[in-house]
Order: C-alpha cells, then sequence, then structure tokens
C-alpha cells in the first residue's frame, strides 16, 4: 500500500509539489525507456540524450534570463557548487531566513576562516533594500538570499536589493527553491539563480540547476566528463567541467517539459496560488486559537494551533483528515528564531496547482476539530 494516495488534501507543495503535468511524466517514462548516456558515446541514443539535456539548459536560461546554467540534483547543490566554488573571501552578507542550504554552507566556510559571515536581522517579514544597505561594504564578496521565505512565504524585495548590490559590485546569489514558477520577478541585476525542478516548476525531484551570468566558481564535483580524458585535473569548461557524472537524464527531460508547462500556463497558476493562499488567510484568520505568522498570498502560510507542538498537530491533520502540511523548523532554523518557534516549530500549509478549494476547506475542518478536541 502507498501511504501517499492516503492524503486527501495535499499541502505540501513547498517541499514538492504533488501535481505533475502529464507532459512531465510522459516525457520522464520515454526517456527512461529510450535513454543512453549522455555526452558519453557517439551512437543515437547518446546524442538523442544530450540533445534533450541541452534543449532543457536552453530553457532554463529562458526562463531566468541567464545565458548559462548546469545542473544539479538540486537547489542545495546548486547553492553549494556557487558558494564553494567561488573562492570566497572576506565578508559574505545573508540573512535570518535563509533555509540551511544557504546557512550551513556558509557557515562551513566561516569555520574554516575563509570569509566573515554577516547574518542579517531584518525589520520585518519581508525584506528590503534599506536591511541590506548598511552591509554592502568594499569588503563584501556574496550576498545570498532567497527570493521567497520558505518559512513565512514573504517575498523579499529582490529587484530593489539585487540593484542595490549592483550599484557596490557586490555579486548576488538567489535561492529561488520557492518562487521560481509561482512569483513574478526581475533577475536582471541577479549573477545566479540556484533551484529545483519539484517545486513550482511541476517537474521531477532530484534534479535542480544553477544559472548564471558569468563563470565564477570552479566545479564542484570532479570525474568524468567524457572529454579530455587524459588531462587528470579537472576540466573548467562549461557545461560539462561542471557536470561529472551520468546526468539525471529522464528528470531533466521531465524537468524540460515541466519548464515549458509552467511558463505557458503561468498566469492561471499564479490565479489560482493567490485564490488559495487568500481562502486559507482568511478562513485561518477566522479561527479563534489560531496564530498566522505572515498574512501573504505566495501560497505558503504557516500557523500554530494554541501552543499544541507543531508536530503533533501535523500529525493530527495527517492521521484524522488525510491532510498533508509540514510541521518542525523546515530546514530554517533562524527564521524560526525570528518567529519565536524554535520549539513549538510551525505547522505550514503550501499550495499548489493541484489544489483545490476544497482542500482549504478541509484543512480549516481539520484545525477546528483540533480546537475543539484539547488533549
Ligand atoms: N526545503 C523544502 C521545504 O521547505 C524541502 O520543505
Amino acid at each position: 500500500m502507498r501511504l501517499i494516495n492516503l492524503c486527501k488534501g495535499y499541502l505540501d507543495n513547498a517541499a514538492t509539489s504533488r501535481y505533475k503535468p502529464q507532459c512531465v511524466i510522459s516525457a520522464v517514462k520515454k526517456e527512461l525507456k529510450q535513454s543512453s548516456n549522455p555526452g558519453r558515446g557517439a551512437h543515437k541514443g547518446s546524442i538523442g540524450s544530450a540533445q534533450k539535456i541541452e534543449e532543457c539548459r536552453f530553457e532554463v536560461c529562458e526562463l531566468t534570463g541567464m545565458p548559462y546554467a548546469v545542473f544539479t540534483k538540486s537547489c542545495t547543490e546548486a547553492i553549494n557548487l556557487a558558494v564553494m566554488g567561488m573562492n570566497l573571501s572576506g565578508e559574505v552578507i545573508t540573512t535570518v531566513f535563509e533555509h540551511n542550504s544557504i546557512l550551513r554552507t556558509l557557515k562551513r566556510l566561516e569555520a574554516q576562516g575563509k570569509i566573515d559571515l554577516r547574518i542579517i536581522r531584518p525589520s520585518g517579514f519581508a525584506v528590503t533594500a534599506k536591511d541590506i544597505r548598511p552591509y554592502l561594504s568594499a569588503k563584501a564578496s556574496l550576498l545570498a538570499i532567497s527570493e521567497m521565505s520558505n518559512v513565512t512565504g514573504a517575498r523579499h524585495e529582490i529587484e530593489e536589493i539585487s540593484a542595490a548590490a549592483k550599484e557596490k559590485g557586490i555579486p548576488v546569489l538567489l535561492d529561488c527553491a520557492q518562487s521560481l514558477g509561482h512569483t513574478e520577478a526581475d533577475y536582471k541585476d541577479v549573477d545566479m539563480i540556484a533551484a529545483s525542478g519539484h517545486k513550482g516548476l511541476y517537474g521531477p525531484q532530484g534534479v535542480g540547476f544553477l544559472a548564471f551570468r558569468e563563470i565564477k566558481f570552479k566545479p564542484l564535483i570532479c570525474g568524468g566528463t567524457g572529454t579530455d580524458s587524459f588531462n587528470l585535473m579537472q576540466p573548467e569548461s562549461y557545461p560539462e567541467g561542471f557536470e561529472s557524472g551520468t546526468q539525471n537524464t529522464p528528470c531533466i527531460a521531465g524537468l524540460c517539459e515541466a519548464i515549458k508547462w509552467t511558463r505557458k500556463n503561468k498566469q492561471k497558476i499564479a490565479q489560482k496560488i493567490k485564490y488559495l493562499s487568500a481562502r486559507m488567510v482568511e478562513g485561518l484568520k477566522s479561527l479563534n486559537g489560531v496564530k498566522l505568522y505572515y498574512e501573504n498570498e505566495n501560497g505558503v502560510v504557516s500557523f500554530n494551533v494554541r501552543d499544541i507542538p507543531s508536530g503533533e498537530a501535523a500529525n493530527i491533520l495527517d492521521a484524522e483528515f488525510g491532510i498533508a502540511v509540514r510541521s518542525g523548523l523546515h530546514c530554517a532554523p533562524l527564521a524560526h528564531r525570528f518567529l519565536g518557534t524554535e520549539k513549538q516549530g510551525a505547522v505550514r500549509a503550501s499550495v499548489g496547482w493541484g489544489n483545490r478549494e476544497n482542500d482549504i476547506d478541509l484543512l480549516l475542518e481539520g484545525i477546528e476539530y483540533i480546537l475543539k478536541n484539547p488533549k
């Protein structure tokens, strides 16, 4: 029995979107049946798989407005590639709202004595250029920030922040794990974008990417590239030098279709996310005993039910109502410190294209049940 089928109301799209368009499923299946090793042979199968990867690379570049992109297994790996590969020194700026994919990677460099880490605690939920400006010094070598918090759903002032960093010549690495596909943004002053395929882009798990304007980093992983094989030093040629090892071609084929589908349906998706978020926020606000942390229409909403541990509330929602949410710290500990929820964590409900009004109503029903049935 697959437990996944027991979920009636899937509201954990910020972790992985449940809905996958049919074109994505078909592309993964087709590539699984046909795939050969891309870039490792001169036969038609190998060339076909390599062409599929290049088609997806083109789609990533079109989507992000960046001239280059390399594939990784996740957004986390893409962030590691940028941060570890840049030979950073001096100050690196980030914020309390970041995921551990940024925080732990930067903390490692700090522990190695390579960088001075500046973790900004902004005045509000949405980080503004005003919050960041005082830290944009001549010593800064990188600003690493997310477009949207995976805990609060707040979208930061990315356009203004990246413009301010650009003015000072500080490269910006943007973590778009929660935003890409669900928000509309201008990335013209952003230098690098890290994202995964399995959230707002409605692609498969196991593939992410780093898109960028200039190659400012070295490869993270050494190994076979299918090229220059007598060179025992890792080639730094783009893209193969950055993609050692056999690529996840079936999932990249799926991502390719997912990006095309998401771009085609962009407006419809945005409207739905906004509508369902507003319904959820209004519903949560009407329940006495629910603490909602940040009202927004971006699809990610965190709350608590009285002082019940968030994991306990999530378990009841799952066991009694078949609702999937994510509780705890969401791998973003400093965001929870900001909220004052280090101990309780928070219940996070996140919507996607596959949701309907009744998923929201079921969530609200489940919370009412918890409120009326104290332990
Ligand atoms: N980073 C993902 C989340 O926020 C998994 O749930």
